[in-house]
């Protein structure tokens, strides 16, 4: 199979995701069935959404692989390709290429508490874990689960319905945070991540683990919270979102040392991170 031909889809439903709507997930449906067995991923893998003519762009799936029947996205409008997609209409056909780069690592990760922390729109793959987690054929594979997640202010959380959804489940504790709000009615966190991390979090020891996908500027602040509350850096797991073109190891553009982030990562532990050249 050529890995740089991607599979048609359908957009099946667009929704805008933030209030300022500089956000929107997409919905896509395999024109072809087969296609979906094909692209059998896991959480933390992402894909490039492929659109003819104007590019191709590496995006994090949102969706769970014990969602079935289709694939989500929530795409920033950023650049080219982004504002060209948030133009897109339901109906449309376009392509996606993978699933690619590899996966959180779930098999080493059964039986431990697991700390999830994100940040922004980074929170696209780790809601496709939260959700991966919280099935019924998996939560009991797992031990506690805690999730601190920030945004700039209530309107630009991701996933609103789903989050206070799961802050009414006692399997999982919540820990949503903004950095600032005047709305009256808001009744979660109100600080910085690292700030969340270092009242909620809990300690680390030899059975839990963080995972820990946002913007460079939280990861580099919450970092030595992560330290400070005991996590060994092979205890620290971090997806990167470096620039790429190929995303299957071709191309070379999106090393960090003999790292190749599509292909190596995207996720890492902090201890592989460290043995790279400092540019996270
Ligand atoms: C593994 C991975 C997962 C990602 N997941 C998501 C996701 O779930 N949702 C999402 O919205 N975005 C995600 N991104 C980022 C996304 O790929 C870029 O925003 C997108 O490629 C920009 O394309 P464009 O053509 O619209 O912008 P361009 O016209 O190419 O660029 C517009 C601006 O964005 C900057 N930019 C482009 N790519 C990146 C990048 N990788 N990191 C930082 N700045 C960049 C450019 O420097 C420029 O300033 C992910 C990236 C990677 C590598
Ligand atoms: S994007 Fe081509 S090698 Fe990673």
């Amino acid at each position: 199979m050529n890995p740089y031909l991607p599979f048609p889809v359908r957009i099946d439903e667009i929704n805008i995701a933030t209030e300022d709507k500089s956000l929107k997930t997409f919905k896509f449906i395999f024109l072809n069935k087969d296609d979906e067995t094909k692209f059998a991923y896991q959480a933390g893998q992402f894909a490039e959404l492929s659109i003819p003519g104007k590019g191709e762009i590496p995006i994090g799936i949102a969706s769970s692989p014990v969602e079935k029947g289709f694939v989500t996205f929530t795409v920033n409008r950023a650049g080219l390709v982004t504002t060209h997609l948030h133009k897109m209409k339901v109906g449309d056909i376009m392509g996606i290429r993978g699933p690619l780069g590899n996966c959180y690592p779930w098999e080493m990760l059964e039986g431990k508490n697991i700390l999830i922390i994100g940040g922004g729109f980074a929170f696209t793959t780790l809601r496709s874990s939260i959700i991966y987690l919280l099935h019924p054929d998996n939560r009991s594979k797992f031990g506690d689960i805690n999730v601190v997640y920030g945004a700039r202010s209530p309107g630009m959380l991701l996933y609103r319905e789903e989050l206070s959804e799961w802050e009414k489940r006692d399997d999982i504790n919540m820990h949503i945070t903004v950095d600032g709000t005047d709305d009256p009615d808001w009744k979660y966190n109100i600080g910085f991540v690292p700030t969340i991390v270092e009242q909620k979090a809990p300690h680390g020891d030899a059975d839990t683990f963080a995972i820990i996908c946002g913007p460079p500027i939280m990861i580099k602040f919450t970092q030595p919270v992560l330290e400070k509350l005991g996590y060994d850096h092979d205890h620290i797991i971090m997806s990167l979102e470096n620039r790429m073109k190929c995303g299957i190891g071709m191309c070379g553009r999106c090393n960090i040392g003999k790292e190749l982030v599509c292909k190596d990562g995207p996720v890492f532990t902090l201890n592989q991170i460290n043995q790279t050249p400092r540019e996270y």
